[in-house]
């Protein structure tokens, strides 16, 4: 399951486990300067159920910071620390943080050193497939990586202009799985199970990750493993269940007013898969309490709004 900010909580996370079939989770992005002084009893990020299944990811682009940043994930014992080499938002490109280290490679390999150093669990890397698409960059920047430290690389095969919306590029997680020794894991355009079955053959790569899907239909790993194991997936499951299980796993993990925002935001996701889920948005939207949220959400199944 990808990093994806305000929605890759522990919360989200626990939904998607509860259908099984995903091996490791990110956390959302991290910000380098703030994680030292974290409060573990109070953040709202450094929260987990299990935390050997979990890619604690930084963002940032200071190696010192980010070696501190680094020392103190590591403290957590994660499956792995992750750096950010990704995010082509403008509020993380202005600092020089997220795919802008693809443009300045000396940095980028002062950072994965900085963290590869101060951390003794596994040093990973998400990246892009850089500012242009251009093959070579791409694989002598995670040969780069590679030889810095890095122990698997996930690659979002769109370029930063790409944004999230053009048709990702499959072709570059293939060049880079040819090009690396370590493990590639490929990341970008998979809205179906079959689509992951489809990335592993046509790339090689040794993982899939799914972002936004994983956040509409939290069983699409569950269906993944059953198609990889030649079953056929099981029906989906009833949605206004899974929106409810959403509810009650915010509130076990967050207090009312953290728990209700995430929930507005979790609603917009999984009502993709509604017809009324338009309306069943805006209702939410307007709520003022997580017991109202709940209550809306329950009235609009019983009278199967469209
Ligand atoms: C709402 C949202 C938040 C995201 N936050 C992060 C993040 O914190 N760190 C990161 O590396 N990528 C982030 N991403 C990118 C995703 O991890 C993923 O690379 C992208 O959505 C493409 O995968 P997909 O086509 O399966 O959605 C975010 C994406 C979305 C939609």
């Amino acid at each position: 399951m990808a990093p994806m900010v305000d929605l890759s909580h522990v919360a989200y996370r626990e939904l998607v486990r509860s259908f099984g079939g995903c091996d490791v989770f990110y956390s959302e992005m991290l910000n380098a300067r703030i994680v030292p002084g974290e409060n573990t009893r109070t953040s709202i990020y450094l929260r987990w159920t299990r935390v050997d299944d979990l890619v604690l990811q930084l963002v940032g682009g200071d190696p010192e910071k980010m070696h501190l940043a680094a020392r103190r994930l590591d403290g957590f014992r994660p499956f792995s620390v992750d750096v950010n080499m990704g995010c082509w938002l403008k509020k993380v490109t202005c600092h020089g943080w997220g795919v802008a280290l693809m443009e300045d490679p000396d940095r980028a390999r002062r950072v994965l050193s900085a963290v590869r150093e101060a951390v003794s669990t596994l040093v990973s890397v998400k990246m892009r497939i850089g500012c242009s698409p251009d093959p070579e960059a791409m694989c002598d920047f995670a040969s780069m990586l590679e030889d810095a430290g890095a122990d698997f690389i996930v690659l979002h095969a769109r370029t930063a202009a790409d944004g999230l919306s053009r048709k990702a590029r499959w072709e570059y997680i293939a060049r880079l799985k040819e090009r690396l020794r370590v493990p590639v894991v490929g990341n970008g355009g998979v809205t179906r199970a079959e689509d992951a079955l489809e990335m592993f053959s046509s790339t090689g790569c040794d993982g899939v990750m799914v972002g936004r899907q994983a956040v509409i239909q939290p069983w699409i790993f569950r269906d993944i493993k059953a198609l990889m194991e030649g079953s056929q997936p099981e029906p989906p499951p009833p949605l206004e269940d899974v929106i409810l299980d959403l509810h009650r796993l915010l509130l076990e993990h967050f207090g009312e007013d953290v728990a209700l925002k995430r929930f507005k935001t979790g609603v917009v996701w999984l009502s993709q898969n509604l017809t009324f889920g338009h309306h069943l948005t805006t209702l939410v939207g307007r709520q003022k309490t997580m017991e109202g949220a709940a209550s809306v959400v329950r009235d609009a199944f019983l009278k199967g709004i469209s």
